[in-house]
């Protein structure tokens, strides 16, 4: 497992200074909406200055027309970063544009695509998509395999059985994850790293439970201890 680390906060001085408590820890940056709105390109360029080790997942979730999402990928492939992600519910054309569109690039970042946003609970979930969470999560990671995806982000509780579905090779991203129980705030679908590492998650994904911590480099040394052990 590969920890991704949420840099989920008010400002780039702050993200920056999380950043910099972690640099000597093997770990994910994970840039997402908030940031990345905020802070843009430069962002990228800061964290990369802190650590050029330092692997950078751009979680934006792109949802477009199939040809405005292969730009948008070839424009994410640019900026050097490692992992990004799709919606899976773009679909298959969607997905196969990307990945035909990065085929070109020599070291192209890992595609990831969204299943069930793990804010969901079964209810709100089915009001949209029809379908329950386990149904339709195999769906889409089954249809992101087949158009060459590297993965999928899901809950921990679809991990397993999305790579009985695809292969074992084929990555999970999990966030929800609290690493000691932590409180869940909005998150529906929670789970702890012994769960995570039972059902196979490559990257559990952990924000507020480390930057709202009082000393969130200790924290990362505990779950990353936990993990080593795992
Ligand atoms: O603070 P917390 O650990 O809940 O952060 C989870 C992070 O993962 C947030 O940045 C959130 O936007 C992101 N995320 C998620 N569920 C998804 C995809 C991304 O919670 N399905």
């Amino acid at each position: 497992m590969e920890l991704c680390v949420a840099l989920d906060l008010p400002s780039a001085k702050e993200n920056l200074a999380l950043a910099e408590s972690l640099k000597d820890h093997d770990v994910w940056m994970k840039v997402g909406f908030r940031a990345y709105i905020r802070d843009g390109k430069d962002f990228i360029v800061g964290l990369k200055l802190i650590n050029p080790d330092f692997k950078i997942f751009l979680d934006l979730k792109l949802y477009d027309i199939p040809n405005t999402m292969a730009d948008a990928a070839e424009e994410i492939a640019k900026l050097g970063v490692n992992m990004f992600n799709i919606h899976a519910s773009a679909g298959s054309v969607a997905m196969k544009t990307v990945m035909d569109r990065l085929s070109s690039y020599e070291s192209r970042p890992l595609v990831l695509a969204v299943t069930a946003l793990t804010s969901f609970d079964e209810e709100n979930f089915q009001m949209v998509y029809e379908k329950s969470i386990n149904e339709k999560a195999e769906q889409f990671a089954k249809m992101s395999y087949e158009n060459g995806l590297d993965g999928v982000v899901c809950s921990t509780f679809e991990s397993r059985a999305i790579k009985n579905v695809t292969s074992n090779n084929f990555l999970t991203l999990c966030p929800g994850i609290r690493p000691f129980g932590e409180d869940a705030g909005d998150q529906k679908r929670v789970a702890t790293l012994e769960l995570a590492a039972k059902e196979g998650v490559n990257f559990p994904v952990v924000g507020r439970p480390i930057y709202k911590d009082e000393n969130p480099e200790s924290k990362v040394k505990e779950i990353l201890k936990v993990m080593s052990s795992l």
